[in-house]
């Protein structure tokens, strides 16, 4: 049996192609399928779209080269190129399957432009609510396998643990409301999303916090690039409201609090300059004028293109905007950076392998390398795709061929791994640790750290027993030894980018604390 955990796009694309290899499927996943947010994490929230080369203008070689720019020197060039490939193939598989993206009036898919993209190539569907419509749409097809029998579904399950016998899995243990459980599984896929959820400031569901990756860590798998944290520049203060990169993509600008435009400064793309550019100006413009927030100035748009624009372009966000009593069209909105996406997780060749044999990820909970230093926009939802198509392919392949053959570039980067030892007190996983441990994570591991931060951090997470804390420690280390700045990770004290740094690294958690 190959047991997929999690319910967004990477492990609803994985179950998709296990059915159609013929696979007995388990699918685990904490919400209630079909019918709450839990289920479908992350990907459900995305607002912008999926970045595919499949305009007239475009190609995967053009895509694949802003994904190396955007990631700062971190992106390996052979992921980025089959990403980019694969990711227009598997984008024109779900048209074909009756997805329905935005089109032009014409019927030509209709593209949005984000950051830090040297074309228009975002798909989008229902205009802002990309995440929730392929969502829906991917969770329509499994349902209808679960329905015909071919997909065994397990709800409302929170993993605690991978088993492993021989450095391979061997079942998971999740717990279910009326107690836990253990299943077996020849194989697992994880897709449980990242730990940005880890910051009380994100755009993160509050609820992703980590623990497939400390799961996956504690089973002995390698973790790569956990320094790198990615802050979208514009969510609404206290709120986790996002407001879309599109919308800059469309037009609007960013305005300190006397109404000048500073992105222009800061960057030759100005608001458009990749994410950490922005959140890094933004934040640097909080802190110089003492504010909470800059200004996202999107009346430019309604200027532009006319009155009812940005209800028509992005009317799930305007909606949003009018509960919290903003009117965008005449006023603008407060924004400050907040976490957003993890680039570090759980380390994986190019087909989703591990470092435990039988132990697949894909999504966000992943780091494959397709990231680098700082995720290009609208690439997640796209990543989810083209790794749940892999890892399900070599998750049947080495099933069936009782083989375990990881890529040769990913056996060097987990040879390098540094150990990190977990903590062996007694954990205790609530709500008040869970704060302390977010307190820590928000003030030490920020926008910005320096070497005083990340020991302060190390030295707090002592008297914290959250279980995260062990993931935490790991992000912490991995920071102090990066003594540069780069992508989503930037030193006050180490302020350059250092081309000698210009390498992944691995981290493998050794001691299992007692529970
Ligand atoms: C956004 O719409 O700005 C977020 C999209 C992404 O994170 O790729």
């Amino acid at each position: 049996m190959i047991v997929v955990v999690g319910a967004g796009v990477a492990s609803l694309t994985a179950v998709n192609r296990l059915v159609k290899a013929g696979a007995d499927v388990t699918l685990v996943t904490a919400g209630r399928f079909g019918h709450d947010a839990i289920s479908a994490g992350n990907t459900a929230l995305a607002q912008g779209g999926i970045a595919a080369a499949l305009g007239a203008d475009d190609t995967p070689a053009l895509h694949a080269a802003d994904t190396i720019r955007a990631g700062a020197g971190l992106v390996d060039p052979l992921i980025a190129q089959f990403v980019a490939t694969e990711g227009a193939q598997r984008m024109r598989d779900l048209l074909e399957a009756g997805f329905a993206a935005d089109r032009n009036a014409d019927g030509t898919l209709a593209f949005g432009l984000e950051a830090a993209h040297s074309t228009s190539r975002v798909v989008h569907a229902g205009e802002d609510s990309t995440g929730a419509a392929l969502s829906r749409f991917l969770t329509a097809q499994v349902q209808h396998h679960i329905d015909a029998g071919a997909v065994q579904l397990v709800e409302q399950a929170s993993l605690q643990h991978i088993h492993t016998a021989a450095n391979h899995v061997c079942g998971l243990t999740v717990r279910l409301p009326g107690g836990s459980t253990r299943l077996g599984a020849e194989a697992m896929i994880l897709a449980t999303g990242g730990f940005a959820g880890l910051y009380s400031n994100t755009s993160s569901s509050a609820a992703i916090t980590g623990h497939g990756v400390l799961a996956a860590a504690r089973a002995g798998a390698v973790l790569a690039d956990m320094e790198f944290v990615q802050f979208h520049p514009t969510v609404i203060p206290g709120t986790g409201q996002l407001i879309s990169e599109a919308v800059r993509g469309a037009g609007a600008v960013l305005r300190d609090p006397t109404g000048k435009r500073f992105m222009p400064a800061a960057h030759p793309d100005a608001e458009l300059a990749p994410r950490d550019v922005v959140s890094r100006a933004s934040a640097q413009v909080m802190r110089h004028v003492g504010t909470s927030s800059v200004w996202l100035d999107a009346t430019v748009i309604e200027q532009r293109h006319g009155p009812g624009t940005l209800a028509r372009r992005f009317p799930v966000l305007t909606q949003a905007l009018t509960v919290l009593g903003i009117d965008w069209s005449c006023e603008q909105v407060p924004v400050a950076p907040a976490a957003h996406y993890c680039m570090g997780g759980v380390a994986t060749d190019t087909a989703g392998r591990t470092s435990v044999a039988g132990l697949y990820a894909a999504g966000e909970v992943a780091s494959t390398g397709f990231h680098g230093a700082n995720r290009l926009a609208s690439n997640s939802l796209l990543e989810g795709l083209v790794f749940g198509t892999r890892a399900a392919g070599a998750a049947c392949a080495d099933t069936a061929s009782a083989r375990w053959q990881p890529d040769a570039g990913f056996s060097k980067l987990v040879a390098t791994a540094t150990e990190v030892a977990g903590a062996t007190t007694p954990r205790i996983d609530s709500p008040q640790q869970l704060r302390k441990l977010q307190q820590v994570v928000d003030t030490h591991l920020g926008i910005t750290r320096t070497e005083a931060d990340l020991n302060a951090a190390l030295r707090q997470l002592e008297t914290i027993r959250h279980p995260m804390g062990d993931l935490v420690r790991v992000m912490a280390t991995a920071a102090l030894r990066r003594t540069e700045s780069r992508g989503g990770h930037w030193r006050a004290d180490f302020p350059a980018q250092d081309p000698t740094r210009a390498c992944r690294t691995a981290w493998r958690l050794t001691t299992a604390p007692s529970e």
